[in-house]
């Protein structure tokens, strides 16, 4: 599986990427590791406060769809010298290395892929990192010959739901539910 580098900005619509402490960080996209799972597990809560997966789940989820599952992940930092420094009490930019992820389970079929999960940390939101993320995901199963790609958002998310309908997505159902009572999902699919 190979990596991505990216510096800044990145390739596509997504090439705002910068860095909101004034450094110009370097990115790549990879596959997720054995190793990053702990960082995950934290990253994920992050992201997902209410709806984290249990530390078991994610590492069974990691085990079945490794080859689906990329994180993003900060290489380095270097100070721009007309930029003020990292606004952060102890002087750093962020605590992250990895910044965001993508999860992507497959159907037997071979037709249609599944974003089961995807995320990118507070500080680091509205930069291009999930949009990167979501045309890397799209990206790699277009090449693998899938034919199409679904999700369901919540629908009050609007941060999501207007970066699935830019990225192609089509809103086909509310369902009521979907997570449990009174949970309920907006159903998308996007064909490739
Ligand atoms: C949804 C999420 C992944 C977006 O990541 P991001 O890096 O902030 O998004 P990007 O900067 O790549 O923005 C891409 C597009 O998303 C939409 N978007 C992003 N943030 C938005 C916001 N706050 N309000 C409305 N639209 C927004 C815009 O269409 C944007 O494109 P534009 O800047 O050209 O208008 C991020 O907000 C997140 O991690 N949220 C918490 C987890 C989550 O809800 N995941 C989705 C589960 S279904």
């Amino acid at each position: 599986m190979s990596e991505k580098r990216y510096g800044a900005p990145p390739h596509g619509s997504g090439g705002r990427v910068h860095s909101p402490f004034g450094l110009a960080p370097e990115f790549r996209t990879r596959p997720a590791m054995e190793c990053d799972l702990s960082e995950l597990a934290d990253l994920d809560h992050e992201v997902f406060p209410h709806w984290a997966y249990p530390y078991f789940v994610l590492r069974q989820l990691f085990d079945v769809h490794q080859q689906h599952f990329w994180v993003l992940e900060r290489l380095h930092e270097r100070p721009i010298p007309d930029r003020p420094p990292p606004d952060r009490p102890d002087g750093s930019a962020s605590g992250h290395n990895l910044l965001g992820y993508v999860l992507v389970g497959t159907s037997t079929d071979g037709r249609s892929g599944w974003v089961l999960g995807l995320g990118v940390v507070p500080d680091w939101r509205g930069h291009g990192l999930g949009r990167l993320l979501l045309h890397e995901a799209i990206g790699r199963l277009r090449a693998e010959g899938f034919a199409q790609v679904r999700l369901t958002a919540e629908p009050a998310n609007a941060a999501a739901l207007a970066l699935y309908e830019s990225a192609g997505f089509r809103q086909v159902e509310l369902r009521k539910d979907y997570f449990g009572p009174g949970a309920d999902r907006v159903y998308m699919i996007v064909d490739l």
